[in-house]
């Protein structure tokens, strides 16, 4: 199939190109570089021997993409690009609805125009809100906690609502949750500008020596150890993932969970971090982040009983692989601390 990306310079957009060359489609990306480099484009070559058209164009851009489209005549697509800062979010709402809204309706208005019928989704475990983990499909929508996670359950009601009148359209919902690791190759992964925000690029970044010692945002969660649980999954798991549900697309609205069904507390993921690589990293316990839950991980049946997917890499692959990329990164762009 040939298959057009949206955001697939980005993070989980670039491995999931990486795997769609790899079985055998055609790729175009578009992406209009906010969050990204050029040069992934080369990288994504050098790994998989074949180049991905690529557009710098913004999925908001009505007229560029009914361009794209009209050209290229594309089988599916997946929807990556959006911007993702929860905290940005707070801070700057219209830009975080205006971007990750109207992309939305744009990309969908071109798949109706131009006769392209799957339409996958990069929705988020975030529109779960705090409910009783594990998290299943079925649960309600309560991403009420920022404007982030909001644009994700609304772009989820709006891509179901044109389902329902689209009886053709193909809609999957891939509902991803905490997303680490990197390709096996060092060239591609997680390179956010700045502090991140996240947990384990602050673990490699500390581990590399450019930030002095890991915050753990509290330890009096009700969890194993008092510290947040996640469901981390491996980039390169997520990416598989995305491969298989485009290519059991059929008509309607499909929601999926991907995780690995595991919950690991934020001293887990040091501790595996540690052993994996040989290091320590420095933390130190202090307030909770707001708007942080206890605890969040998947129930991983639906995929596995309709996609025939699961998650194969663990833990420590996945600690291994981002802090290759931490090194190899550095290297390359020759970032400063
Ligand atoms: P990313 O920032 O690395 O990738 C997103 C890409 O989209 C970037 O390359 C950016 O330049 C591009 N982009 C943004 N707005 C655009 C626009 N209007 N037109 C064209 N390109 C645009 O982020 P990521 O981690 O790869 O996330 C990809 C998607 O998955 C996002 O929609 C994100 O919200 C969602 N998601 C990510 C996570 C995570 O933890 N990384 C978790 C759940 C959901
Ligand atoms: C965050 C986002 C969420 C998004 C997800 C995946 C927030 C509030 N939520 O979720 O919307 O879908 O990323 O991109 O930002 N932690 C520390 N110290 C740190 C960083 C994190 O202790 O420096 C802890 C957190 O409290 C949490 C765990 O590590 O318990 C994971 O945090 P993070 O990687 O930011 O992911 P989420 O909180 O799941």
């Amino acid at each position: 199939m040939r298959i057009l990306v949206t955001g697939g310079t980005g993070y989980i957009g670039s491995h999931t190109c990486v795997e769609l060359l790899n079985h055998g489609h055609d790729v175009i990306i578009v992406d209009n570089l906010a969050n990204s480099k050029a040069e992934i484009v080369d990288r994504i070559e050098a790994i998989t021997g074949q180049r991905p058209l690529f557009y710098r164009a913004d999925a908001t851009d009505a007229q560029a993409m009914d361009l794209i489209f009209s050209t290229h005549k594309p089988d599916g697509v997946i929807h990556f690009a959006g911007l993702k800062a929860v905290g940005e979010s707070v801070a700057v709402p219209l830009a975080y609805y205006r971007n990750n809204l109207l992309s939305t309706i744009v990309v969908v208005e071109s798949c109706l125009k131009h006769g392209v019928n799957r339409f996958v989704f990069s929705s988020s475990a975030t529109v779960y809100g705090d409910q009783q983990v594990p998290f299943f499909e079925t649960m309600e929508l309560r991403a009420r906690t920022n404007p982030y996670g909001e644009t994700k359950a609304m772009c989820e009601r709006i891509l179901s609502d044109v389902a329902a009148v689209n009886p053709e359209f193909s809609v999957t919902l891939l509902r991803y949750f905490n997303p680490v690791g990197a390709h096996k190759s060092g060239l591609i992964g997680e390179a956010p500008e700045g502090i991140p925000n996240n947990l384990m690029p602050y673990i490699t970044q500390v581990a590399k020596g450019i930030l002095k010692e890991l915050k753990v945002f509290g330890n009096d969660y009700p969890t194993v150890d008092g510290t947040g649980v996640r469901d981390y999954i491996h980039v390169v798991d997520l990416a598989e993932g995305h491969v298989v549900a485009l290519e059991k697309a059929s008509s309607g609205v499909h929601i999926y969970n991907l995780g690995t069904g595991r919950g690991t507390s934020v001293l887990e993921l040091v501790k595996a971090f540690e052993e994996a690589n040989n290091l320590r990293i420095p933390y130190s316990v202090t307030e909770r982040r707001p708007g942080d839950i206890a605890e969040c991980y998947a129930d991983v049946s639906k995929a596995k009983n309709q996609l025939g997917w699961v998650a194969k890499r663990n833990v420590v692959e996945m600690c291994q692989d981002a802090w290759r990329f931490e090194q190899s990164y550095q290297v390359q762009d020759k970032r400063q601390d």
